[in-house]
């Protein structure tokens, strides 16, 4: 979604087109900067790469510098993508120039208020409306102008503006849209999020939601919207400019899967008892674990990756604590009626920790008293600091659209909070077999990788079918459901589809041909000879089956072997080696495996 980057200290254009480089992972369609060149603001949009952008405004502004600049990558929302359209959106005579991520709801209206009073518009946009707004407010003072006109804007977003009149100044403010601040010895960076940050330093400042922030001449003051002056101290950002580089691989997509038995690793680590002696560590839920002991049921909140990973939660709550759970995509949560109660414990599963759905799904689950913990991976990010307790996943930056470390991740740190709930209640029985399966799981994981050379065999034959299902049972039909969004996210010329083994004869089998291949999940686990029949059903109908199995036995040219481990942690192995079928068909289909079309890395907008 859109990136907002901003610069406060000596700069020049490659400084702020280094920033939206890295916010391209965000997903964008357009981009655009400006900056004050003698007391004039400078534009330069364009649709389309970040390097387009970069072609037209380093001749332009070549061996410039600047105090200020402001700058953006914009996900179309209201408008298709055009250079009109993109930001950073400007008064007519140019003095004003400001940058927005988020949606105003009420930008109807207040275009009309607007065009009574003379203001034109050039835009589809609704960020157009905010810096005429704040133009209509301007006396002399851009702060000022900018407190005015918040009060007349519903919606959600984060902005970034600048005046001519006042060129050393920039007036950012946070409402429901991610903003931080970097803060550097000779420098003010303001971003969407932390990977346009770290290449600067590593003292952040995350905002919160009412925060207007003022930096004039180098100094910074940060207020609430009654202009009351915050204290906000910088915390030390952990995550590296490495971890958020490619380090020598082709696309951020193969680093990430490649990267999963470190992360799996580092995800546990500390958490999973070295020895029999010790029980499962989750520090971030030790505050709240008297609350933990009297809950009754269980609801695991996501959406994407992130309700598949919930969807495996609910198999191992099930199994291993025998209170109720179920798993809710956000979106459908927030339609239900709530039922929730103070003895019911929600976790919320989110990567990026920022998703609008998920977000709203949070508050409503607090309202109703229920005990809500997260699972995220971004430190600090609004999901993280809105939850009652939570857990990181400790496994460094995901910078590509579709999601693959954070699965495993999220998958393994479910099955720890299940033990740990088992562990904090009397009848604990230590499942040692379990905790040495998770211990081993790391070096399973590079096994799996170093041994899927079948798997580019494999997208080699079959990367340009139209349509290809993703059939597994019980703990790989969420499996399935999330072997079947990789391809569909990054290969979209397959049609992809998931289906559980036992749903095959309800339907399904009506579409299986000798054209549409069909992916089955059947490792050697107790469901395996159900997926085998559903296999030989597909089969008797001339279709063609890719197995993933952990057996030579039934192997054939068209089988992934990969090695055995407890069932509760076998689907996490097979959707390894479906990241990398679907990595290879993108990579053979020739699309932009990290920057899958349409697609955004987080959704801050509904
Ligand atoms: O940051 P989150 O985990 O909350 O994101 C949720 C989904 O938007 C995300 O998993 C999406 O489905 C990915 N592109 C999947 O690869």
């Amino acid at each position: 979604m859109c990136g907002i980057f901003g610069y406060a200290g000596t700069l020049d254009t490659n400084t702020l087109i280094n920033g939206l480089l890295k916010l391209e992972y965000r997903g964008y369609d357009s981009a655009g900067i400006a900056i004050i060149k003698d007391g004039k603001i400078i534009l330069s949009k364009s649709v389309g790469k970040v390097s387009e952008l970069s072609k037209q405004a380093l001749p332009l502004l070549k061996d410039t510098q600047f105090s200020i600049g402001i700058a953006h990558t914009r996900w179309a929302t209201h408008g298709n993508p055009t250079e009109l359209n993109a930001h950073p959106h400007h008064t007519i005579e140019g003095s004003l120039a400001l940058v927005h991520n988020g949606i105003i709801d009420n930008y109807k209206t207040l275009k009309r208020e607007l065009e009574l009073k003379g203001y034109t518009f050039y835009s589809e946009t609704d960020s157009e409306i905010i810096v005429k707004l704040i133009d209509s407010n301007y006396k002399e003072d851009l702060k000022q102008a900018v407190l005015d006109s918040l009060p007349h804007l519903n919606g959600s977003y984060s902005i970034a503006v600048i005046s001519e009149k006042e060129p050393d100044r920039i007036i950012a403010v946070r409402n429901g849209c991610s903003l931080i601040l970097g803060i550097a010895p000779n420098s003010i960076i303001l971003s969407s999020d932390l990977s346009a940050i770290v290449e600067h330093t590593n003292q952040a400042i995350y905002l919160d939601d009412g925060d207007v922030v003022d930096i004039n001449q180098g100094t910074l003051r940060i207020t609430n919207f009654s202009s009351e002056t915050l204290l906000r101290l910088p915390v030390t950002i952990e995550w590296t400019t490495e971890q958020a580089s490619k380090s020598g691989y082709e696309h951020y997509l193969l680093k990430e899967i490649m990267e999963q038995p470190e992360s799996t690793a580092s995800t546990v680590r500390n958490r999973v008892p070295t020895n029999k002696e010790l029980p499962i560590k989750l520090a971030g839920l030790e505050n709240v674990s008297d609350k933990l002991k009297v809950i009754n049921r269980i609801v695991l909140l996501g959406i994407g990756t992130s309700f598949y990973s919930c969807k495996l939660g609910e198999l191992y709550f099930e199994e291993l604590t025998g209170i109720p759970c179920i798993a809710y995509m956000t979106p459908e949560f927030r339609l239900k009626s709530n039922t929730l109660n103070n003895k019911t414990w929600v976790i919320a599963v989110s990567q990026s920790g920022e998703t609008f759905d998920t977000i709203q799904a949070i508050l409503k689950a607090k309202q109703s008293g229920a005990l809500v913990t997260g699972i995220v991976n971004v430190v600090g990010s609004t999901i993280s600091r809105i939850t009652d307790a939570g857990v990181y996943n400790q496994i460094g930056p995901e910078i590509s659209v579709a999601s693959t470390k954070a699965f495993s991740s999220q998958a393994l740190l479910l099955l720890l909070h299940a033990l740990y709930l088992n562990q904090i209640n009397s009848n604990y029985t230590p499942n040692y077999d379990l905790v040495d399966a998770i211990t081993k799981l790391p070096s399973q994981i590079q096994e799996t990788l170093e041994n899927a050379n079948n798997v580019e065999k494999l997208s080699q034959r079959f990367h340009n079918v139209n349509d290809i299902y993703f059939l597994g049972l019980k703990y790989n039909y969420p499996i399935a459901l999330e072997g079947a969004l990789k391809l569909k996210e990054i290969s979209p010329n397959i049609h992809a589809e998931a289906l559980s083994a036992g749903e095959l004869k309800h339907g399904f089998i009506a579409m299986i041909d000798e054209n549409r291949p069909t992916i089955a999940i059947n490792p050697s686990d107790s469901v395996n000879s159900k997926t085998s029949n559903a296999i030989e059903q597909v089969k008797a109908r001339n279709g063609t089956v890719i197995t993933l199995l952990t057996s030579q036995d039934d192997a054939d040219n068209n089988s992934i072997i990969i090695p055995q481990t407890s069932e509760l942690l076998q689907p996490i192995l097979c959707n390894i080696v479906l990241q990398l079928f679907a990595y290879y068909c993108s990579v053979l289909n020739g699309y932009d495996v990290d920057r899958p079309r349409n697609l955004a890395k987080s959704v801050t907008v509904e």
